[in-house]
C-alpha cells in the first residue's frame, strides 16, 4: 500500500481557491476527471490531490506519460505482457492498470496515444477488462478510477480525427481546467516562498528572502513554462546566490529582459521633480547640498520630493546610504550630516526594502 504523496496545492488566487474546491467536490465523486492546461501549469498535482481527496487515497496513484512510449511499450506498460509476446519479453510483467487497482490511474498527455491505442482504452473503460499482450483471453477486471490530462486541444484534435470522440466523453465526465500562471499572477509570491522554503529546507543558516523588487520582477514575468518553470528558476536561485537576499541582478537574464515588457503598455511616465533632482545629483554631479538642501530649505520643493530623491538613491545604492551619500556628490564626512538633515526633516526612506 502507498502513502499519498504530498500534493500541496499552493496558490491564494480566486482561480487557484475555486480550483481546489472544486477538486474537493469531485474527489470523492469517483468519476472520470479530465485535467486540461498548459504545459507544467500543475496537471498532474491536480491528479494527485483528486486522488489524495478521494476514497482511494490509501491506495496506489499510478502515472503513465502516454508521450514517452512508442505505442507497443505503451500498451505493454498499461495492460502487462506474458512472457514471449514480443521479443525481449523475457517474463511476464504486471501492467500500470493492474498495479492502479482498487486505486487511481493517471494517463498523462492523453493527447498524444494513437488511434489503436485509444481505441484498446476505450475497450478497457467499457469492460474494466485488462487483456495483456500476448495474451488471447482477458486476465480478470480490475478497479480503477482513471484521470486523464492534456494540453491539447481534444475538440479540435476530434475534427481533425485525431482523437476519438467516444473515447473524449468516456473520460470527459467532469472536466477541470488549470489556468496559465500568467492569469494568476497572485499566486506567484506564494509559489516562490514555497519553492524557496523547500530548495533551501536543509540550509537551516541560509535564511533566504527575495527582495520586494526582485519578486515584482519574477511576478511581471509571464512564465511560459508555468509553475514548473518557476520552480526551476528558484531552485536555480536556492542553489547559485551567494547573499542573504535575492536581488534583481541575481535572477535569471530571460526573466531580467522581459523587465517592464508588460509595462511598456502603459503611458510613459512623466518626469517628475525627483527625476530632474536626481539627474543633476548624479549624472551632473552635483551636491545634494547645492542642489537638493537650498531647494527645500526655500520650499521650493517638498519633503515628498526629497523622499523620492532619495529613494531613488537607495534604490541604487542597494540600500546603502553611506553609498548614497557618495551618489550625491557629498564629502567623507558628510555622511552623518545627512543623516541628520534627513531624520530632522522626516526625510527618512527605510533601507530594509532595497536590500
Ligand atoms: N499549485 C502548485 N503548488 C505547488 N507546486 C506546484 C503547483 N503547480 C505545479 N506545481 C509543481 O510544478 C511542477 C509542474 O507541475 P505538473 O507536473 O503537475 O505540471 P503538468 O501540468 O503536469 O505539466 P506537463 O504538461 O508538462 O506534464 C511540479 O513539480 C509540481 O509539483
Ligand atoms: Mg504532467
Amino acid at each position: 500500500m502507498k502513502s499519498p504523496r504530498p500534493s500541496l496545492l499552493v496558490g491564494v488566487s480566486p482561480a487557484m481557491t475555486e480550483l481546489k474546491a472544486e477538486i474537493e467536490r469531485v474527489a470523492r465523486s469517483d468519476a472520470k476527471v479530465l485535467i486540461t492546461g498548459e504545459s507544467g501549469s500543475g496537471k498532474e498535482l491536480v491528479a494527485q490531490a483528486v486522488h489524495n481527496g478521494s476514497g482511494r487515497a490509501d491506495k496506489a496513484f499510478v502515472a503513465v506519460n502516454c508521450a514517452g512510449l512508442p505505442e507497443t511499450l505503451l500498451e505493454s506498460e498499461l495492460f502487462g505482457h506474458v512472457k514471449g509476446s514480443f521479443t525481449g519479453a523475457y517474463r511476464d510483467k504486471l501492467g500500470k492498470l493492474e498495479l492502479a487497482d482498487q486505486g487511481t490511474m493517471f494517463l498523462d498527455e492523453i493527447g498524444e496515444m494513437t488511434l489503436r491505442m485509444q481505441g484498446l482504452l476505450l475497450r478497457f473503460l467499457e469492460t474494466g477488462e485488462l487483456q495483456k499482450v500476448g495474451s488471447d483471453r482477458a486476465l480478470g477486471r480490475v478497479d480503477v478510477r482513471v484521470l486523464a490530462a492534456t494540453n491539447r486541444n481534444l475538440r479540435d484534435m476530434i475534427s481533425q480525427a485525431t482523437f476519438r470522440e467516444d473515447l473524449f466523453y468516456r473520460l470527459n465526465v467532469i472536466h477541470l481546467t488549470v489556468p496559465p500562471l500568467r492569469e494568476r499572477k497572485e499566486d506567484i509570491p506564494a509559489l516562490v516562498n514555497h519553492f524557496l522554503q523547500h530548495f533551501t529546507r536543509n540550509d537551516t543558516y541560509v535564511p533566504r528572502e527575495i527582495a520586494p523588487d526582485a519578486m515584482s520582477v519574477l511576478t511581471q514575468y509571464a512564465w511560459p513554462g508555468n509553475v514548473r518553470e518557476l520552480e526551476n528558476v528558484v531552485e536555480r536561485l536556492a542553489v547559485t546566490g551567494s547573499g542573504h537576499t535575492i536581488r534583481v541582478q541575481d535572477l535569471p537574464i530571460e526573466i531580467r529582459a522581459h523587465q517592464g515588457v508588460s509595462l511598456r503598455p502603459k503611458k510613459e511616465r512623466r518626469r517628475t521633480v525627483a527625476d530632474d533632482l536626481y539627474k543633476r545629483l548624479v549624472e551632473e554631479r552635483e551636491s545634494f547640498w547645492s542642489v537638493v538642501y537650498p531647494l527645500y530649505m526655500q520650499r521650493e520643493i517638498t519633503k515628498s520630493n526629497v523622499r523620492d530623491v532619495v529613494r531613488k538613491g537607495l534604490e541604487e545604492a542597494r540600500g546603502n546610504y553611506k553609498i548614497v551619500a557618495r551618489l550625491f556628490n557629498m564629502e567623507q564626512g558628510e555622511y552623518k550630516r545627512f543623516l541628520n538633515f534627513l531624520r530632522k526633516h522626516d526625510c527618512q526612506v527605510p533601507f530594509k526594502e532595497y536590500r
